[in-house]
């Protein structure tokens, strides 16, 4: 019997990459191929790659460097370029980089099978960007019974309509298309029956799901999805601020497994640049936007990413942006220095900054976040909370050995999406030994920059919001 041929992927990027590399894997095991320990060990690797930042490109070639090394000693090995880089620079990879067999875009995934039988058959080098009108469909496939936990993204649409000018992702993802909500469903429908119990909805911009495709809408399909047996919690991300609307807002009100946690990137807090970064909103309509949201719950968490040093930011624009996050209080954010992109407008724009003005400005922005998550994190203490359980904690696996009781470490996230790990006396609470993928109560105890510790309370809860309905954990 000859052994089975083994994979290997480096994902890299965003969470639509994840994703995409969950259907790449369902594409290889259906052509029989398994999962390679680490790439030195596989006959076929793929690199899927993001462009979103210059970083994040070298970061792909310099991993696609490494596999030129390993295809010197094996010239069999198949080595695959996918993901936003290969969308955005094609045939000129295969180009510059002999050890490069496959470039497939962000399109081409359901293509692969064709494109690897072409490489392994017929010994040629492929190249297939093209873009397509409709979102590729895997159709059902059978998914094993959860080995990447019980927390899954689930792409909805894809591609961006919105052209922020530092963007490169309406470049290479293509224009905005929706999938088919029977598909999503479908897809949703066979995770919980694998043991996931939380999904996050994946697409640029959320709010214009279906629009384009006279599908229903974003709200009808939280709706829909919020029906789903055994799902307990229902994430999305990203809201553009400029189109998050009143209903959507509303739903958080009467959606129970909807989680009170909202990512909702502002980019700048100063309105020039906000214009010259064609958002599309101002300064004010976004204040506006999370006044609405916190009016529904004061525990609403709000989350957001920033860019700092954007051509022609001025120390004034800086501080709007510091004044902003100081207003609006974050939960958690991501700070990223501006890079220029190919082809994006921004990067012909005046007034570029230097790199030493850019980090400063990222350091005062992350020095002032994690007084304000400390500060929400601190006011958490005292509170009971539902927490998902992911599993053991970290700490717990590196030091079973020095713990040296009868309690359990475990970790889960709160609706907010705070981490939280807490003891649970496996003798005192009825049920336990088993919390994995279910909603437990922990009374917090205390308060870390970027996590909170806590002991179980009681072992199983109802979801969030509709309190006293059903007993999901169970
Ligand atoms: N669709 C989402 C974001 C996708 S990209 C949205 O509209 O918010 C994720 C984040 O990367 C962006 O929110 C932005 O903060 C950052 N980003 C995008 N392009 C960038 C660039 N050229 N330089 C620095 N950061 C960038
Ligand atoms: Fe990029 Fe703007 Fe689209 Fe987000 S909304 S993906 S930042 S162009
Ligand atoms: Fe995501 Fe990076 Fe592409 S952020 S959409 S993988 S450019």
């Amino acid at each position: 019997m000859t052994e089975s041929k083994k994979f290997f992927i480096y994902t890299m990027g965003c969470q639509m990459n994840v994703y995409d590399t969950g259907q790449m894997e369902n594409i290889l095991f259906s052509m029989g191929y398994k999962k390679a320990a680490t790439y030195a060990l596989a006959d076929i690797v793929l690199a899927n790659t993001c462009a979103i930042r210059e970083k994040a490109e070298q970061k792909a070639f310099s991993f696609l460097g490494r596999l030129a090394k390993l295809k010197n000693k094996n010239p069999e090995l198949i080595v695959g370029i996918g993901g936003c880089v290969a969308q955005q620079e094609g045939m000129k990879i295969l180009e510059r980089m002999p050890q490069v067999d496959m470039v497939f875009g962000t399109d081409a995934i359901g293509r692969l099978p064709d494109l690897i039988r072409t490489v392994a058959l017929e010994n040629k080098r492929v190249v297939d960007i093209e873009t397509a009108h409709k979102v590729f469909e895997l159709g059902p496939v059978k998914i094993e019974s959860s080995p990447r936990g019980i927390s899954r993204f689930v792409t909805i649409m894809q591609g961006c309509d919105n052209f922020c000018t530092y963007c490169v992702v309406p470049h290479v993802r293509g224009r905005e298309k929706s999938r088919d909500p029977f598909h999503i469903l479908q897809e949703i429908k066979a995770l919980t029956e694998a043991g996931v119990r939380e999904v996050t909805l994946l697409g640029q911009n959320v709010n214009s799901y279906g629009k384009k495709e006279g599908l229903c809408s974003f709200v009808e399909l939280l709706e829909r999805i919020n029906g789903t047996d055994n799902l307990l919690r229902l994430r999305f991300t990203t809201s553009h601020p400029k189109d998050l609307s009143s209903e959507l807002i509303n739903a958080y009100t009467y959606l129970d497994k909807l989680c009170r946690h909202i990512h909702l990137p502002v980019q700048s807090g100063s309105t020039d640049i906000l214009k010259r970064m064609n958002r599309r909103y101002t300064r004010d309509q976004y204040l506006k936007k999370v006044e609405e949201l916190r009016k529904i719950s004061h525990d609403m968490a709000v989350s957001t990413d920033i860019i700092v040093g954007f051509p022609g930011e001025t120390e004034a624009d800086f501080s709007d942006t510091l004044d902003l996050i100081k207003e609006v209080e974050y939960d958690s954010l991501f700070v990223f220095n501006y890079s220029d992109r190919p082809k994006v407008p921004a990067a012909a724009m005046d007034g570029k900054i230097s790199k030493s003005i850019q980090n400063e400005r990222l350091q005062a922005v992350l020095a002032l976040q994690e007084s304000i998550a400390m500060k929400k994190n601190r006011a958490q203490v005292g509170m009971t909370l539902d927490v998902l359980v992911e599993g053991k904690s970290k700490k717990q696996n590196r030091k079973t050995e020095t713990m040296g009781s009868n309690e359990d470490q475990w970790s889960g996230r709160t609706s907010s999406n705070r981490i939280v790990n807490f003891t649970a006396d496996p003798q005192g609470v009825e049920g336990a030994g088993s919390f994995y993928g279910k909603i437990v109560r922990v009374g917090i105890e205390k308060a870390l920059a970027h996590s909170l510790r806590g002991k179980m309370v009681e072992a199983s809860s109802k979801p969030e919001g509709m309190k006293g309905e059903k007993d999901y954990a169970a």
